[in-house]
């Protein structure tokens, strides 16, 4: 069965667009087939960040209008042959995108992949809901701070009132994603606690993802940060968020310590 994720957020410049490369590169080296789909009509910069902006033709709304086939439009990674990126518009025409012809597009996705990761725009905006819309499961990519925290409280509100799954009295899967995170400053007291984030939005933990020069670096050059240093510590932590949406259970350790929280936050079902 396919599963449709949206990496989404509240608050912008989170590492939205950076988790879903990684998140989807990583899924793909762990065997999955893979779709990246970026919602981020006028912006695309998932196609930077995967190394494959001279490669973009058609995109997501061409394929919605019509002006060309969804195999037309997919861009296949030149590292990995499961992996594929479908971009998103220059055009700046957000009218383009509507529900009806995005989950046409999401339903032939399901045909072809295990997965399908959707990098949304932040907030709550169309551009937004359109993302999560058909949605099986929601990345929340939060940073440790207060304002981030918040926004993402809203999103979650979206996501249990304005996905295909909520309006049929289902639920949506959700997951945080704790990105950017800096365990000195953690202990200084200048970021919030894992266990304070998790107190708030009380959605079980997919990993942290702690703050690195190697996630700059490996967007410097157009790959995924587990293409690039898959042993780094970003690196690894994707690998494990990316085994967990797979289903497994694996314990997640807090950047900088040595403790690791176990399924008592992955497992508990609160959402
Ligand atoms: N773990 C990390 N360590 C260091 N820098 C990071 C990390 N994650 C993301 N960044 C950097 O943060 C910036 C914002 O990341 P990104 O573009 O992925 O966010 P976004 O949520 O997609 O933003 P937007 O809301 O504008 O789409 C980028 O410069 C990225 O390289
Ligand atoms: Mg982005």
């Amino acid at each position: 069965m396919s599963k449709v994720v949206v990496v989404t957020s509240g608050k912008g410049g989170v590492g939205k667009t950076t988790s879903t490369a990684a998140l989807g590169a990583a899924l793909a080296q762990l065997g999955k087939k893979v779709a990246v789909v970026d919602f981020d009509v006028g912006l695309r910069n998932l196609d930077l960040v995967m190394g494959a902006e001279r490669r973009v033709v058609f995109d997501l709304i061409n394929v919605i209008q019509g002006d060309a086939k969804l195999a037309q439009a997919l861009i296949r990674d030149k590292r990995i042959e499961n992996l594929s990126l479908l971009p998103a518009s220059q055009t700046r025409d957000k009218d383009a995108l509507t529900n009806e012809g995005v989950a046409r597009v999401i339903a032939e996705l399901r045909e072809k992949f295990d997965f399908i990761l959707c990098d949304s725009p932040a907030g709550i905006e169309k551009g937004a809901t359109l993302a999560m819309h058909n949605a099986d499961m929601a990345v929340v990519v939060t940073n440790p701070e207060v304002s981030s925290v918040r926004d993402s409280d809203r999103i979650i509100g979206m996501l249990d009132s304005k996905t295909a799954r909520a309006e049929r009295g289902d639920r949506i899967e959700k997951h945080l994603l704790l990105t950017r995170y800096d365990a000195a400053r953690a202990n200084r007291g200048e970021m919030l606690k894992v266990e304070d984030v998790l107190e708030i939005l009380s959605i079980p933990l997919l990993g942290i993802i702690p703050e690195s020069e190697e996630v700059l670096k490996a967007s410097n050059v157009g790959a995924p940060v587990t293409f690039n240093s898959p042993d780094s510590s970003p690196g690894r932590a994707y690998f494990e968020a990316a085994r967990r949406l797979t289903g497994e259970s694996l314990p997640v350790t807090v950047p900088g310590e040595k403790r690791s929280l176990l399924g008592k936050l992955f497992g508990r079902r609160v959402a």
